[in-house]
């Protein structure tokens, strides 16, 4: 049996989510995650694993990234956060994939668990697997390879570029030693010497014009967007084939944001990488995306290429998102914001998971959760809208959705 068949039985039992915790309560989830949490762990901190363990094929060889079915979970003392609940998307070789969603939708996590970086022990990948194409030719399964393989992989050839960079540089160490570091780690026989040469190499790339002066500062001597220039250059030191961007730009103002985003397509051109790209900000995602991914409460409800996403929305959250960007269809003087709240991550329902802010419901959306809809080989949708009884039911009521502009 699997860690996570064997998850499914130890579900405890008499425990209603949707009710406050007793003491007594809390103690027996807290003791049975820990029992979980510490096998969980035991697993991934085993060492000479054999690679057949963690080896795979990738579906599609013009991939690098193929996540499948993957969920990922946090064990808390209140109950267990399905994070990421069933995702599948693909990040094609040379393209930038746009992640977009609600706050606490999942964004993240997904790509954290990319890294092997969600927050342990509690955080867990439980189900499905990461398939990564690796520049050694080989493809592996994120999700199974052990720790100490994925340091050969982290930060060498996938990096991370996070929204505020000073929680990713140290406030103590110059510019110049942190990037310096970076390739001492991570390319073989670098010395001193090479190391310089290679991040003032960087960080002439991103455009920084007194090279020297900044590779002497410290990070609080540089403005926000100077620092977001040291945080590209850090990650490109390695030649990366993929850069996950976590919402790059929000922290900057308009105009560097825009110096920033274009640096980006030149760089990912530049190493012919790839880049997945978390924002709220759909502008960012017109302006930057090749293919779109729509998450809603840890799930995928929409996903396609950026024209399909943008000119053609189905999903009735996505025709939302829409309107409620700035310069959006809306013809009202105030921007239109999506009413209701996403349900509670503990305890979500099998149905759904927008029934309760849907202007289209209808009785089966809260009876089954919907299956993915293909519209063509990259838009999809999960909305009982566009199939089997929702479907029949739109039809007799005449009604094309977001035609009327719902
Ligand atoms: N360490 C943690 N412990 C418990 N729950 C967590 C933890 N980290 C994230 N979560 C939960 O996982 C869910 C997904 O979080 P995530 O950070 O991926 O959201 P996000 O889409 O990136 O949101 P944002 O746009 O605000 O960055 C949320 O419900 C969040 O509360
Ligand atoms: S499945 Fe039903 S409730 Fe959910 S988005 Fe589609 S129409 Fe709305
Ligand atoms: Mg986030």
């Amino acid at each position: 049996m699997g860690l996570f068949d064997r998850f499914k039985v130890k579900k405890v039992e008499g425990v209603d989510d949707t009710m406050y915790l007793t003491l007594r309560e809390e103690k027996r989830i807290s003791k049975e995650n820990a029992k979980l949490m510490k096998e969980f762990e035991q697993n991934k901190n085993r060492k000479n694993v054999s690679e057949e363990e963690y080896l795979t094929q990738m579906r599609d060889p013009s991939n690098v990234v193929e996540f499948d079915n993957l969920h990922t979970y946090f064990f808390t003392d209140v109950g267990t956060v399905k994070a990421v609940n069933g995702v599948s998307f693909d990040i094609p070789q040379g393209k930038i994939v746009g992640v977009v969603g609600e706050s606490g939708c999942g964004k993240s996590v997904t790509s954290l668990s990319l890294m092997q970086l969600v927050q342990a022990p509690q955080g867990q990948i439980v189900k499905g697997s990461i398939r990564y194409q690796s520049s050694d030719g080989k493809c592996y399964d994120i999700s199974k390879i052990p720790r100490d393989q994925m340091l050969k992989i982290r930060g060498k050839e996938i990096a991370m570029i996070f929204q505020e960079p000073m929680t990713s540089l140290n406030p103590v160490f110059r510019i110049g030693e942190q990037m310096d570091e970076v390739v001492l780690l991570h390319v073989e026989g670098a010395t001193a010497e090479s190391a310089k040469a290679r991040s003032i190499e960087m960080l002439n790339l991103v455009g920084i014009a007194d090279v020297e002066k900044i590779y002497n500062n410290y990070p609080h001597e540089l403005s926000g967007g100077m620092r977001q220039r040291v945080m590209i250059a850090m990650s490109l030191a390695c030649d990366p084939r993929l850069i996950i961007a976590d919402e790059p730009t929000t922290a900057l103002d308009v105009t560097i944001q825009a110096q920033i985003l274009e640096l980006l397509r030149d760089v990912k051109d530049e190493i012919n990488g790839s880049i997945m790209l978390i924002t709220h900000d759909l502008g960012v995602i017109a302006e930057m995306a090749d293919y779109v991914v729509v998450m809603y409460a840890g799930r995928i409800i929409e996903q396609g290429t950026v024209h399909e996403i943008f000119n053609d929305p189905k999903h009735p959250y996505t025709i939302g998102l829409m309107k409620s960007k700035p310069g959006g269809d809306s013809t009202e003087d105030r921007l239109y914001s999506i009413k209701g709240q996403v349900p509670n991550p503990i305890n979500m329902p099998d149905y759904c998971y927008f029934c309760n802010r849907c202007d289209h419901a209808m009785a089966i959306c809260s009876k089954e959760y919907p299956e993915m809809v293909e519209f063509t080989s990259d838009h999809r949708t999960a909305c009982h809208l566009y199939y089997g009884e929702g479907l029949k039911e739109q039809n007799k009521k005449g009604v094309e959705v977001g035609s009327d502009g719902n």
